[in-house]
C-alpha cells in the first residue's frame, strides 16, 4: 500500500475545538452514518479543507477512517500532501476498471486513517460516480472503515454531488460565512432532499473571530464553526 504523508501542524485553539464539537456532533448522530458526504452551495468554501480536517480529528479519536476525494473536477489532496514513492492512481482509476480498490487505498502517517485521492480528471465525472463501481467501493469500504468521509464538488454548480448523496448515510453543508444566499441555500437544501439523503448540518467555514463578538466571546466556535444537528432551515444551526 502506498503510504502518504499529511501535513499534521496543529490548528489554532479555535480550530482545534471546533474540529472537536464537529466530530463531537457527528459522533451524536448516530452510528447509523457512517457515510459522510460534505458538500457547498459553490466553490472554495472549504469543503475539501474540512473533510481533511475533520478526517484527522476522527482518525485520532481512536476512529478507523477513510476519506475519499470525490471532486473529480477539481482535485486538491494530491498537491496538499506528500505520497511517499510509488505510483498514486485515485479514484478514477478504479472507477474506469483500470485499477482495484485496494491499489487506490493510501495509508497515511496518521493511525487509523486511510485515504483515496481523486485520480487524473476523467471527461466524464458524473457518469463514473453514477456507475455501480462506485456503489460497490462504498458498500466494501462500509465493512472495513468507521467513518467514510467524501469530498464532493459544489452542488450549485455541477451534479456530482446529489448522485454521490444517494450513497451517502448524510450530508454536511459547508456555508463559507457571508458568501451563500438564503435563496442558494434553499436550492442546494431541496437538491438534496430530493437526493433522499439526511443532511446532518451545516459547517459554518470562514467566520472573522475579530468581528464577530459572538463567536468571539464563548470561544467555543472556531474559524469552522460547528457541526449543527439541524440544517433545516426551521431551525438554527448550533
Ligand atoms: N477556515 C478557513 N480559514 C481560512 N482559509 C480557509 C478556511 N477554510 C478553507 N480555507 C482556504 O480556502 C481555500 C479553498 O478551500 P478548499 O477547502 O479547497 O475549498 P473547496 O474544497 O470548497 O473548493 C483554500 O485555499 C483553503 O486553504
Ligand atoms: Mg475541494
Amino acid at each position: 500500500m502506498i503510504k502518504v504523508d499529511i501535513q499534521t501542524e496543529t490548528l489554532d485553539y479555535h480550530n482545534e475545538e471546533a474540529y472537536k464539537a464537529l466530530r463531537t456532533n457527528l459522533k451524536f448522530c448516530g452510528n447509523d452514518k457512517k457515510v459522510i458526504g460534505i458538500t457547498s452551495c459553490q466553490p472554495s468554501e472549504g469543503k475539501s479543507t474540512v473533510s481533511l480536517n475533520l478526517s484527522k480529528s476522527l482518525a485520532e479519536s481512536g476512529e478507523k477512517v477513510v476519506l475519499i476525494e470525490c471532486d473529480l473536477r477539481k482535485p486538491v489532496l494530491i498537491g496538499r500532501t506528500s505520497v511517499n514513492g510509488g505510483d498514486v492512481k485515485g479514484l478514477t482509476y478504479f472507477l474506469s476498471q483500470q485499477a482495484t480498490l485496494n491499489e487506490v487505498v493510501c495509508g497515511t502517517n496518521i493511525e487509523n486513517l486511510q485515504m483515496i485521492y481523486a485520480g487524473p480528471v476523467a471527461p466524464n465525472p458524473a457518469e463514473l460516480l453514477g456507475s455501480k463501481y462506485f456503489k460497490a467501493a462504498i458498500e466494501a469500504l462500509r465493512k472495513v472503515f468507521d467513518y467514510i468521509i467524501i469530498d464532493t464538488p459544489p452542488l450549485g454548480a455541477v451534479i456530482d454531488s446529489a448522485i454521490i448523496a444517494q450513497n451517502c448515510d448524510g450530508m454536511a453543508i459547508v456555508l463559507e460565512s457571508g458568501k451563500d444566499s438564503y435563496h442558494f441555500v434553499r436550492e442546494v437544501k431541496d437538491q438534496l432532499d430530493k437526493a433522499g439523503v439526511p443532511i446532518l448540518g451545516v459547517i459554518l467555514n470562514k467566520v472573522e473571530i475579530s468581528k464577530n463578538s459572538y463567536y468571539g466571546r464563548y470561544g467555543k466556535y472556531g474559524k469552522y464553526g460547528s457541526y449543527g444537528r439541524y440544517g433545516y432551515g426551521e431551525k438554527k444551526a448550533e
